[in-house]
């Protein structure tokens, strides 16, 4: 098991010291927690596709400490400027053409662009910034398994690949950030996330176009079928749980009987998409990752989008692990 610190002030300063060193650094974001590396250390962020086991090399995020430190990083276009004023610190991630000759080339995969988030939390911005102000971060999981909520589940699935753990506890948000490709033609929406489309779509008054309904989108490499997957198969939009099955509900007390969780009792989608992660890796758990998972329906609004489309990769037919490829 890798060495996990609860993230204080002495924590965070050796955290930095590592990355700074080209180590590998697990932290806490309000969506999912990251599996960092100094985004100017080729070598570093090489180390993350090896621990990960990724099977490709998908562009990965980079985590600034602020604005202003985002901004040297890529060009971000008005309308992307805007958005980032309103939503960061926050759930949402940019893509803009890099600016910074001295981000890895591996980062962006090859590509022109770069993914760019300022995540919450002041220890988070302290790390990234104390650690050198770009830290490229994909969730700290092995590929194509779940993504981690807490410090346990990243320490579980890494093991010795990862330095240090830093333990903050619970991520609130629970699931990735909303990535988009903002310029003054319009905003298409990369992947759904933690921050509601409806909100995006309130600030810039105007619908995001999807890739679907965009042809010269750019795909969101990395955004295979096959996703986030557990152990256990998953049985979507189900009425209730089948004999032998565990069951996820949603906005209903859990069943008696067989393993049974709620998202959210009351139907809150924030809290469903806070539980969700975690929720799957206990039912998955609690049948060795072998049985089946009975979801309930969830709504498609707010952050019901990102649960559902997390739920969707989860339950997608399985080609062994060359198709379950991480984003
Ligand atoms: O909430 C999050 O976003 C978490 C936390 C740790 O910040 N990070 C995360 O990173 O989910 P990752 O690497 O698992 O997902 C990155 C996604 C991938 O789908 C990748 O293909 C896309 O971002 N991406 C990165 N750079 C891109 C680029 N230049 N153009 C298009 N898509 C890009
Ligand atoms: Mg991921």
């Amino acid at each position: 098991m890798p060495k996990t610190l609860p993230f204080d002030d002495s924590a965070l300063a050796r955290a930095a010291e590592i990355l700074r060193r080209g180590g590998l650094v697990a932290f806490p974001t309000e969506t999912v927690y990251g599996l960092g590396a100094n985004a100017r250390n080729d070598r570093a962020v090489a180390r993350i596709f090896e621990a990960k086991g990724r099977p490709r090399f998908n562009p990965l995020i980079v985590h600034c400490p602020d604005l202003a430190a985002a901004q040297r990083l890529g060009a971000l276009s008005a309308p992307a400027l805007a958005l980032a004023e309103r939503f960061w610190p926050g759930p949402l991630t940019l893509v803009a053409p890099r600016l910074d000759q001295s981000l890895s080339l591996l980062v962006s995969a090859g590509l022109d662009t770069v993914a760019l988030r300022v995540p919450a939390g002041e220890r988070t911005s302290a790390l990234i910034e104390a650690a050198g102000g770009a830290i490229a971060a994909p969730s700290a999981n092995p590929s194509g398994r779940l993504s981690p909520t807490t410090a346990e589940a990243v320490a579980e699935g890494l093991g010795e690949a990862v330095d240090l753990v830093l333990d903050g506890g619970p991520c609130p948000v629970g699931v990735e950030s909303t990535i988009l490709a903002v310029d003054e033609t319009g905003a298409r929406l990369l992947r759904e996330g933690g921050l509601a489309r409806e909100e995006i779509e309130a600030a810039l008054q105007t619908s995001l176009l999807t890739n679907a309904s965009s042809s010269a989108a750019p795909e969101a490499p990395g955004m295979l079928e096959s996703h986030y997957a557990p152990g256990s198969l998953l049985r979507l939009n189900a009425v209730r749980p089948e004999a032998g099955e565990a069951w996820l509900a949603f906005g209903a007390p859990p069943a008696g009987g067989a393993p049974s969780l709620s998202l959210s009792q009351t139907g809150d989608l924030r809290e469903a998409a806070a539980n969700l992660f975690a929720h799957l890796r206990r039912l998955d758990a609690e049948l060795a990752g072998t049985g089946r998972i009975a979801v309930a329906p969830i709504p498609e609004t707010g952050l019901g989008r990102a649960v559902n489309d997390r739920l969707r990769r989860a339950a997608a037919p399985r080609n062994g692990d060359a198709g379950a490829e991480d984003s």
